[in-house]
């Protein structure tokens, strides 16, 4: 074998080149080609620190910066002949900046390694996908917020076990969502801030004898600062590992409504009415209209949550510095994220367009004994009975309703009085589902006054 058929890159002490199989797990230029843009600002960073500091000619600095853009702009236009032989990105750039403007291509990776290269690159990706994330749960945010504005005071059943617990409103449920999409934004956020440091220059693991300007990169790259230690800098994937943690948690809230979604929009339940947009039909019974985009967002946070755990088991064993093991933090990472972002642009969509149907929501508050509570409530009030007492007394009110086969406003005063004397017709006021309701005004209560409340309060943060 003559030294030609090895690898341009870093055959120099190989006399032959690697086998086909080799190739083929080791190659990762099918699917770490979606970091070129990233990898190309890099290099272009690169490029303009080495020759402020003296280390590369201008002439060469701007041979370098005209070559890359042609790649890049091969690239986008889909032209760009990605080779396995040359394993991944950051060689296939390299070797085709060479073609372009010779010589001067070689000397790129002065002072750097692709180990700091694709920490670099992985980052700024994750960054992207940190920030879309961000837009994409504002989005949701907003189109729950518009649903909880229209029906701040529409009741609907609130459960406990699945089974009817008290009335509470609509908007009180959507601004639940709310809460829980606000928290998830503020994770993504918080991981944006901490991995915000570049480990470029950071070189294979030890840093680099060139007198390099990290700081110069780090800012040219929108990064906070250099990360501070170069082993750290090529090794750890925590910044990836975060995005995921944090897309796994948003993913089961996620899940969490859209089973709710499923839940609402049966013919047993008709709380919400789905759109025609975002439902699907079955192929032989023509009365179905599916719920397909909530199944499916449901069943998502199984693959996040599994690209979470497979890169936690990739990473744990590994020693410092970097290992070709972190490889294969790149397509979980990738799936992870293609899936989050159309999760939640899907639940955007089945928000914006859904009705909720407030009469059937209406109908379901008021059964099932939901205001059992403001009943027992009402002796605790009114009699200053001690509330075990009262929620005895309420227990043996339901009892006998159910018996009947009617709600609690049914039984007479002369039923309720039977149970206990004391008992005037000033009950009846509680056991309305809108007084119910609007009886709950403690702070974060479902009262619409509260709802109406902490609604202006989120509109004043997303806008
Ligand atoms: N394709 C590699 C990766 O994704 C780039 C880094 C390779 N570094 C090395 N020392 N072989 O991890």
């Amino acid at each position: 074998m003559t030294k030609d058929t090895s690898n341009q890159m870093w055959g120099g002490r190989f006399a032959a080149g690697p086998d086909a199989i080799m190739e083929a797990i080791n190659a990762s230029i099918g699917f770490d080609q979606r970091m070129a843009a990233q990898d190309i600002a890099g290099s272009r960073a690169h490029a303009a620190m080495l020759a402020k500091a003296g280390i590369l000619t201008d002439n060469d600095a701007e041979a370098i910066r005209e070559g890359l853009l042609t790649v890049l702009s091969e690239i986008d236009a889909g032209t760009f002949a990605f080779s396995t032989a040359l394993e991944d990105i950051h060689m296939n750039v390299e070797a085709r900046l060479k073609d372009i403007i010779g010589e001067p291509a070689g000397r790129l990776h002065t002072g750097r390694s692709r180990n700091d290269q694709v920490a670099t690159d992985f980052k700024l990706w994750v960054r992207d996908q940190l920030d879309a994330a961000e837009s994409g749960l504002l989005a949701l945010i907003r189109a729950l917020l518009s649903q909880a504005e229209a029906g701040a005071d529409w009741v609907m059943p609130g459960f406990t076990h699945l089974q009817t617990a008290q009335p509470v409103t609509w908007g009180h449920h959507m601004l639940a969502y709310v809460e829980m999409f606000g928290r998830d934004l503020t994770r993504f956020k918080d991981a944006r801030a901490r991995m915000n440091e570049s480990p470029l220059g950071a070189a294979a693991l030890a840093g680099t004898s060139f007198p390099i300007d990290r700081h110069m990169t780090a800012e040219a790259l929108g990064f906070d600062r250099p990360a501070a230690n170069s082993l750290d800098a090529v090794s750890d994937r925590d910044f990836a590992l975060e995005f995921l943690a944090a897309s796994s948690i948003c993913a089961m809230h996620l899940s969490r409504f859209a089973e709710e979604l499923v839940i609402w929009s049966s013919a047993q339940f008709r709380f919400v009415t789905l759109s025609d947009r975002f439902s699907t039909g079955s192929s032989i019974m023509p009365q179905k209209k599916n719920p397909d985009a909530a199944e499916l967002i449901r069943a998502k946070v199984g693959r996040i949550f599994g690209a979470n755990t497979a890169l936690l088991m990739v990473m744990k064993g590994l020693p410092l510095a970097y290992s070709k093991d972190m490889q294969e933090d790149k397509e979980q990472v990738f799936d992870a994220a293609d899936n989050l972002m159309l999760a939640l642009a899907a639940m955007e969509g089945m928000v914006k367009d859904m009705t909720a149907n407030r009469d059937s929501l209406e109908a379901a508050a008021g059964s099932g004994f939901s205001t059992a509570t403001d009943l027992a409530d009402w002796l605790v009030r009114a009699l200053n009975m001690p509330f075990r007492d009262a929620h005895h007394v309420t227990g043996t009110l339901v009892a006998m309703a159910e018996e009947r086969g009617c709600d609690l406003p049914d039984l007479t005063l002369e039923d309720m009085q039977s149970v206990h004397s004391a008992i005037t017709a000033d009950v009846f006021g509680v056991l309305g589902v809108h007084n119910s309701v609007a009886s709950r005004m403690s702070y974060g209560g479902t009262a619409p006054t509260r709802v109406r409340e902490q609604a202006a309060r989120w509109r004043e943060i997303v806008g």
